[in-house]
């Protein structure tokens, strides 16, 4: 089945040569797009979709999630809106309610989120474990994220559980590095380490890493969120496609970004929900570093699905332009997950777009919490 979408008014492309496009059209066929031009020269199709002058542009490609879960932590960020701090011990009350929830709960849950996303415009989800924290759990929830999509990442090193304070966390990252990997593997494409205060220091993240790494996984890192630390240089040295949070950086942190070809994802929906400083975006670009946007969704630090809230959020607070924020929240996405066919409109994609209610995607930062997104096409079907 072939679709073309008629009188794009704006067209994104992330394509360097095609740019920006004015009274545009794109062919897909099947799920992937196979022509990009102009309206008055578009092919026939089996289906038409008039985008009216409205903009296009690549569906969102949310990099960072934590969607298996049960439960909420609503009173958490309340007291937190009342003064509390965030330290990511609440994380121990999430595993406790997922390992407690049976797997068609998991699944309803993590279903609704995950269409909500798309409701929002995210054609492709990254989605971690990490609230099970045992070997049964961490691979049931890595077999439930599997249902959901291919990008699917083992956190088996999110904190520590509570069933090891006794015996002490390098005990528990020889099980996470052994016997759970060797579990969680068959799910996951991704290993993720949380390294930072209250989670894991250099040392046991590296040791981990290594292991997924010898096990076939990519890496990646939550680093440096809750203060500085080692968690993004580590990142670069051991080549993951990703260091998240980056809230915390000093000049070391963002040379050795700079020199690497490892994405910085930022999460403001995090700085948002933990009423926390945001990481300096600008700063980043500037170096030349790739940024990505991703939710972060999760109960605990940041419970939203909504791509164009982290768009508006990093042009407001973290002094990126609209275009900017949009490129890190589509092709910045895909760079993070390594993938070349994602986060961008043009022949060999996947066939992964928006159309937005409004003719330009300034507007995604320029009208903050309107629903904006008129049209989904993700695989080239229309959702
Ligand atoms: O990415 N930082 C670690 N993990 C999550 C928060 C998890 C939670 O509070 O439940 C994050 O922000
Ligand atoms: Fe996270």
């Amino acid at each position: 089945m072939s679709l073309v979408v008629t009188n794009i008014g704006e067209l994104i492309t992330n394509d360097p040569e095609r740019g920006v496009r004015r009274d545009a059209a794109v062919v897909v066929d099947g799920d992937e797009i196979v022509w990009v031009g102009d309206s008055a020269e578009a092919p026939a199709a089996d289906l038409r979709l008039d985008a009216d002058g409205a903009a296009v542009l690549p569906g969102f490609v949310d990099s960072h999630s934590h969607l298996i879960f049960a439960g909420d932590r609503a009173a958490e960020f309340g007291a937190r809106m009342a003064g509390e701090r965030y330290t990511g011990g609440g994380i121990r009350t999430t595993v406790e309610a997922t390992r407690a929830a049976s797997d068609d709960e998991l699944r309803r849950s993590a279903r609704r989120l995950a269409s909500e996303a798309l409701r929002q415009g995210t054609t492709t989800l990254e989605i971690k474990s990490g609230y099970g924290l045992s070997v049964a759990d961490e691979t049931r929830s890595l077999r439930l994220a599997a249902e959901l999509t291919e990008e699917t990442t083992f956190l088996g090193a999110h904190v520590v559980p509570s069933e090891y304070a006794d015996r002490g966390a390098d005990e528990y990252v020889d099980l996470v590095r052994g016997e759970m990997l060797e579990a969680a593997a068959k799910h996951a494409k991704w290993i993720d380490v949380f390294c930072d205060r209250g989670a894991f220091d250099g040392e046991q993240a590296r040791a981990i890493l290594k292991a997924g790494a010898e096990r076939g996984l990519g890496l990646r890192v939550h680093a440096n969120q809750l203060g500085p630390g080692p968690g993004v240089r580590l990142a670069v040295e051991m080549g993951a496609a990703s260091a998240d949070h980056c809230t915390h950086l000093d000049d070391a942190d963002v040379d050795a970004l700079a020199g690497s070809d490892t994405v910085a994802t930022l999460l403001p929906g995090a700085e948002f929900s933990t009423r926390s400083p945001y990481p300096d975006a600008r700063r980043l670009l500037d170096a030349g570093i790739t940024v990505a946007l991703a939710t972060d969704c999760n109960p605990g630090s940041s419970y939203t699905t909504s791509m164009p809230f982290c768009v508006a959020l990093a042009v407001r607070e973290m002094g990126l332009t609209p275009t900017e924020a949009v490129t890190a929240a589509t092709a910045g996405g895909a760079a993070a997950l390594r993938r070349t066919d994602l986060g961008r409109i043009s022949p060999g994609a996947r066939a992964d777009l928006i159309v937005l209610d409004a003719p330009s995607h300034l507007h995604l930062a320029y009208r903050p919490g309107v629903p904006l997104i008129r049209h989904v096409l993700q695989h080239g079907a229309p959702r």
